[in-house]
């Protein structure tokens, strides 16, 4: 009899015990709709990035660095908690952004209209251009037309990657006339890649004809691959797009939209964001 209800015991224990580690596995916090109180509360901000877009956010030994990470860590500061952060692809940062895995993207993002749609952004904090890379001696591609026939490496889920792919919301824009024109010669084959690294490899190798990716971005990788021998890239004088980066947040997000526009404010007024636009060399 003894035995029987110790052994039930034991039963019901590890039953409830396997239970709550189900149901500890299955319980993810919604974070897209945490205003500042809400992460307060929750005691850490959760930013994602991609850490492979310097000077915004890169590895360096190991580590993940950039301007948007100080910017981050300001933010947490200033809520009072800690700050995680996750590292993913980017195209990964976006949807965890609109599927609330974190409370905000900070990957060196553009605003876009079509992005818009699924989730919110913060003010514009950085002017930027999308540019054309291509080999030095490459005598064919002088612009954005030129990419007609072309073989085009991107990184996957970048606006790079929409305006190769002749994408609707992206590729298109009108004339005086009010007439639909392309932005970009229509590429032959499009390759989505893991970062704008892997994408400029491609180039360099003679495996793609170019590459399409943010300005800043393209100059720190284009001067480190040709500072290992034969200044073998060059970057296109003429870009194909013009484009805002901001920080992403929940759709609808109100109260974080509000708390995050004027956080940002007051780094600027303080002087934080200047010092951090020369640490990080950003114009
Ligand atoms: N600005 C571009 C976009 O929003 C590229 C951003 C890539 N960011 C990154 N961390 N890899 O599509």
């Amino acid at each position: 009899m003894k035995k029987k209800i110790v052994l039930f015991t034991v039963i019901a224990i590890v039953a409830a015990l396997s239970l709550s580690v189900l149901l500890a596995g299955c319980t993810t916090v919604d974070m897209s709709k945490a205003g500042p109180d809400e992460i307060k509360e929750y005691g850490k901000l959760v930013v994602a990035t991609s850490p492979d877009f310097p000077p915004f956010e890169n590895l360096e030994d190991g580590e993940i660095v950039g301007w948007d990470i100080d910017v981050a860590n300001e933010l947490a500061k200033m809520l009072g908690v800690e700050l995680e952060i996750k590292s993913m692809a980017f195209d990964a940062v976006l949807a965890s952004v609109a599927t609330g895995k974190a409370h905000i993207g900070m990957a060196g993002i553009s605003y876009s209209a079509k992005r818009d749609e699924t989730m919110d952004f913060s003010v514009n904090v950085y002017d930027s251009q999308q540019v054309i890379i291509v080999r030095a001696d490459n005598n064919e591609i002088n612009g954005p037309m030129d990419l007609e026939g072309k073989t085009v490496a991107v990184q996957a889920g970048t606006i790079g990657n929409w305006l190769a792919e002749m994408d609707e919301d992206y590729a298109y824009t009108t004339n005086e006339n009010n007439e639909k024109v392309a932005r970009l010669g229509t590429p032959s084959s499009v390759s989505a890649l893991d970062s704008g690294l892997t994408a400029i490899q491609r180039v360099k190798t003679d495996h793609a004809d170019a590459v399409i990716l943010d300005k800043l971005t393209a100059q720190e990788i284009v001067v480190s691959l040709n500072a290992q021998g034969g200044d073998q890239l060059k970057i296109l004088e003429t870009s194909v797009y013009g484009d805002a980066y901001a920080f992403a947040i929940g759709e609808g997000n109100v109260k974080l939209k509000e708390w995050i526009d004027a956080a940002y404010q007051e780094l600027v007024d303080n002087g934080t964001i200047a010092r951090l636009n020369e640490k990080w060399n950003i114009e």
